[in-house]
């Protein structure tokens, strides 16, 4: 009796996950996610702004300057937890701005409708709506559906501040590994860890109270907020991540800042790389 208890109990522990600080069940979390997205979907990008005050724009642009989507022809792009489309926006105007080219195309994949309606409205604004350049689908990073998302078919695989909101991170790293084509790139971008003590506590203090302030104030939203600063801290470290990007099959730099990893502002952000054998 007692080991038929223990055995559930270990049972019960491996399908817990976190929910930033909290523990929660495995399948709890995906609709505890959709809850924040779905109540900061119209206020994301104004929040954006206010809670990095604007530096996720610098940031967004190194990771899309680093890439180079066009330099070597016309790509094809998935970006995955896409959410308002800022990613897509970005490699579609670097590649035309750039390389000339207007057949670069991306497809946004997130598990929120909400955030994808503020990001087809965004692309209302630009000259890639109505094109074959841009589209949106509603899918889950973990499990994105074969029938739709095919192998070996992307050049690149781009996924922005979304890891960390999924339940399991070696399923999104295997689904992107399944639809990069042999040679493709896999490119994160993702809060990480601060290595500099001072700036570490400097950016605690400022993450855990400025955040969360800004949260109740602008969006009337304080849980969600709190939510997503207690996730950054949940994250694995930077070689922790590239370890587990090779374990997904994919070949990385070295272990060090500028090999398998770049990062950003001394770790507040961080851009991991690998390559699909
Ligand atoms: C912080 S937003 C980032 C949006 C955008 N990439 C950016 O950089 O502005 C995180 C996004 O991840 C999405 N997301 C969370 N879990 C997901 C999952 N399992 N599959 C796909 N998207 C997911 C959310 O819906 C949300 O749009």
């Amino acid at each position: 009796m007692h080991s038929q208890n223990a055995s559930e109990e270990t049972k019960n522990r491996s399908k817990t996950t976190s929910f930033g600080y909290r523990t929660v069940l495995e399948q709890d979390k995906e609709s505890l996610v959709k809850d924040v997205f779905d109540s900061v979907a119209s206020k994301y990008d104004l929040m954006n702004d206010a809670t990095s005050l604007g530096v996720h724009r610098l940031w967004k642009d190194s990771f899309v300057s680093i890439l180079k989507p066009g330099k070597s022809g016309p790509m094809r792009c998935i970006d995955v937890a896409g959410g308002t489309g800022d990613i897509a926006l970005r490699i579609l105007d670097y590649a035309r701005e750039n390389y000339a080219d207007r057949e670069t195309t991306v497809e946004v994949a997130d598990i929120n409708g909400q955030m994808l309606k503020e990001g087809y409205r965004n692309f209302k604004k630009t000259m890639y709506h109505n094109t074959p350049q841009i589209s949106f689908h509603e899918a889950n990073a973990q499990l994105l559906p074969p029938s739709q998302f095919q192998d070996d078919t992307y050049d690149l695989y781009t996924i922005a501040f979304g890891i960390r909101n999924c339940t399991s991170i070696p399923d999104v790293l295997k689904e992107a590994y399944r639809v990069l084509k042999p040679g493709g790139t896999f490119a994160c971008l993702e809060f990480s860890k601060v290595e500099h003590p001072l700036l570490s506590t400097i950016y605690d203090q400022y993450s855990f109270t400025m955040i969360p302030l800004l949260g109740t104030i602008l969006a009337g939203d304080r849980d969600s907020y709190q939510y997503l600063v207690e996730s950054i801290r949940r994250f694995p470290p930077q070689d922790e991540f590239a370890r587990m990007i090779r374990e997904a099959g994919f070949a990385t730099g070295k272990d060090v800042d500028g090999g398998a990893w770049r990062n950003l502002w001394g770790g507040i952000a961080c851009i991991h790389t690998g390559v699909k054998a």
